[in-house]
């Protein structure tokens, strides 16, 4: 989908479809609205008072305006779009009307429309603020997986083009900003909704990589990829541990892009867990759901993705990308519950279940990262389902060792409308990951699940200032809401984006 800025009255746009909106229980529409109400005869005016239109949320009315009925009005057909009340608006609204708006324009089969600003005008956000909104609720609004699906010839292609249409010259180039960021934001956000949604025959840890060196050609960066051999060398033995149950090889892929190259020190790293299928290993899943496993890569595939719009925006910082990619397989050299393996950094862990994978592989990840020279530490993981019964599917846990990283993670993702919390790291549910024979054991018993997992983590990334954000309900879901399509979200792609800007802006 193409989408561009014009400068015009909205009433002089020649398009299938015109869109512009209305808050909820206004009756006499004002700005672009009333200016398209006043060149229709005040025809918006009357549904408003018929009850036919309320402006309530995501609410969708196409009047039908041809020109032998209406000779001083260009457009085919107008779309009234719901902003609902103007009290809770804000960029999600603009996002959320974004997603209904262009799926709606899908279904009756349009193929290019217009639209005005959302929010713009009485709702106070700025043009490069609101542009960036819009783009992103449609493009992410209408994102969907359909790479294997060959015989569904009766689906309504995509709409080709969307013009933003803006009379006040003065803006053009705020809404020109606005539509550059959020393109790259949501390509990147795309990029690991695909990489999530891949089936895991189809991507395998070395397919993981291969993206990943695709990504550093055509963006211009580093990308490193070691092999078993190189990273049992490095004494990655908690990576390794989980690796050995299943006969695709790993692969560990360090991408690098060069915003600070004269202050190495000034740098961001982010590591994402990279599972390419989680079938619990000899702690075997239950078989009901377990195929949602082919997406215990999302964080890898988030960060990696984050990369791609990063390298576009280039903010004033050195981001590192780490993700350690392997499948968690049940084979006849899988690790046992009761292993003992050593990490990176020399500490011991019992295996007390295969299952808890993930942080084994973060565990080395960060220990690399550390070993590289890493002043800040970002990891994404789909890392406990104690996430899902702590926050529910709606916003994902973060932990943290900084309170300045912390609060800069929690800003991003405010702005960008991907929900976190911060929950504490506790003294208490810490001993719960105290082993009889080791250092440490990888699982913390009944309470507390996604922080015990945090602690864990947070014992190897030790003083250095680290987040831990545990994407386990947020990166998939099994229903559309607003931007976010069933399936997967890309969730904190954009979040990680907007944090390396903030960095180095
Ligand atoms: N990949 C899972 C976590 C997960 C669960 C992600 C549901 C997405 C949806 C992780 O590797 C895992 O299996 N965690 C275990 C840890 C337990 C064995 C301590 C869990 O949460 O049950
Ligand atoms: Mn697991
Ligand atoms: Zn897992």
């Amino acid at each position: 989908m193409e989408i561009a800025v014009v400068q015009s009255d909205v009433t002089e746009i020649e398009v299938d479809v015109l869109v512009v909106n209305l808050f909820e229980s206004v009756t006499a529409p004002g700005g672009a609205t009333g200016a398209v109400d006043s060149a229709m005869g005040g025809l918006i005016s009357e549904l408003i008072s018929d009850g036919e239109i309320t402006g309530s949320s995501s609410e969708m009315t196409l009047i039908h305006t041809p020109n032998s009925a209406y000779p001083n009005f260009k457009p085919a057909r107008v779309l009234v779009a719901g902003l609902g009340s103007s009290d809770s608006f804000d960029l999600n609204a603009v996002r959320k009307v974004s997603a209904s708006v262009i799926r709606k324009l899908r279904a009756s089969g349009v193929n290019q429309a217009a639209t005005i600003l959302h929010g713009a005008g009485i709702g106070g956000i700025e043009p490069s603020a609101s542009a960036q909104a819009v783009v992103e609720g449609v493009l992410l609004g209408a994102y969907r997986f359909l790479k294997y699906r060959t015989t569904d010839e009766n689906r309504k292609t995509d709409v080709e083009k969307l013009v933003i249409v803006e009379a006040d010259s003065s803006k053009i180039d705020a809404v020109k900003k606005g539509i550059t960021a959020g393109t790259a934001y949501s390509r990147a956000e795309i990029l690991a909704r695909d990489l999530v949604n891949e089936p895991a025959n189809k991507l395998s840890p070395a397919d993981l990589a291969a993206v990943a060196e695709q990504v550093a050609r055509d963006c211009g960066l580093d990308c490193t990829v070691l092999e078993e051999a190189d990273v049992t060398k490095l004494g990655m033995g908690a990576y390794v541990g989980v690796s050995q149950g299943g006969p695709r090889p790993l692969k560990f892929i360090h991408m690098t892009y060069e915003g600070d190259s004269a202050n190495p020190e000034n740098n961001l790293w982010l590591v994402g867990k990279g599972i390419t299928f989680d079938s619990g290993g000899i702690s075997l899943k239950p078989g009901a759901g377990m195929g949602k496993m082919k997406g215990d890569m999302g964080g890898g595939a988030s960060v990696i993705a984050a990369m791609q719009a990063i390298s576009e925006l280039k903010p004033k910082l050195n981001v590192h990308v780490v993700c350690a990619a392997t499948d968690n397989m049940p084979g006849g050299s899988a690790q046992r519950p009761g292993d003992v393996v050593t990490a990176m950094n020399g500490m011991t862990i019992e295996i007390d279940n295969t299952d808890a994978e993930g942080r084994l592989t973060l565990a080395d990840a960060i220990g690399y990262a550390l070993s590289k020279g890493a002043v800040r530490i970002v990891d994404v993981a789909t890392l406990t389902g104690a996430a899902r019964v702590a926050l529910g599917d709606g916003v994902s846990p973060v932990f943290g060792n900084d309170d300045d990283l912390v609060q800069s993670v929690l800003d991003a993702s405010e702005t960008v409308g991907e929900s976190m919390w911060r929950l504490p790291l506790d003294s208490v549910t810490k001993k719960q990951n105290s082993s009889k024979i080791a250092d440490l054991k990888n699982t913390g018993g009944r309470g507390g699940g996604s922080t015990t997992a945090a602690h864990f983590i947070a014992d190897f990334a030790g003083d250095t200032p680290w987040v831990h954000i545990d994407v386990a309900a947020t990166s998939m879901l099994d229903s559309t809401r607003g931007w976010m399509p069933a399936g997967a979200t890309g969730v904190p792609t954009r979040s990680l984006i907007e944090l390396a800007m903030r960095l180095g802006g």
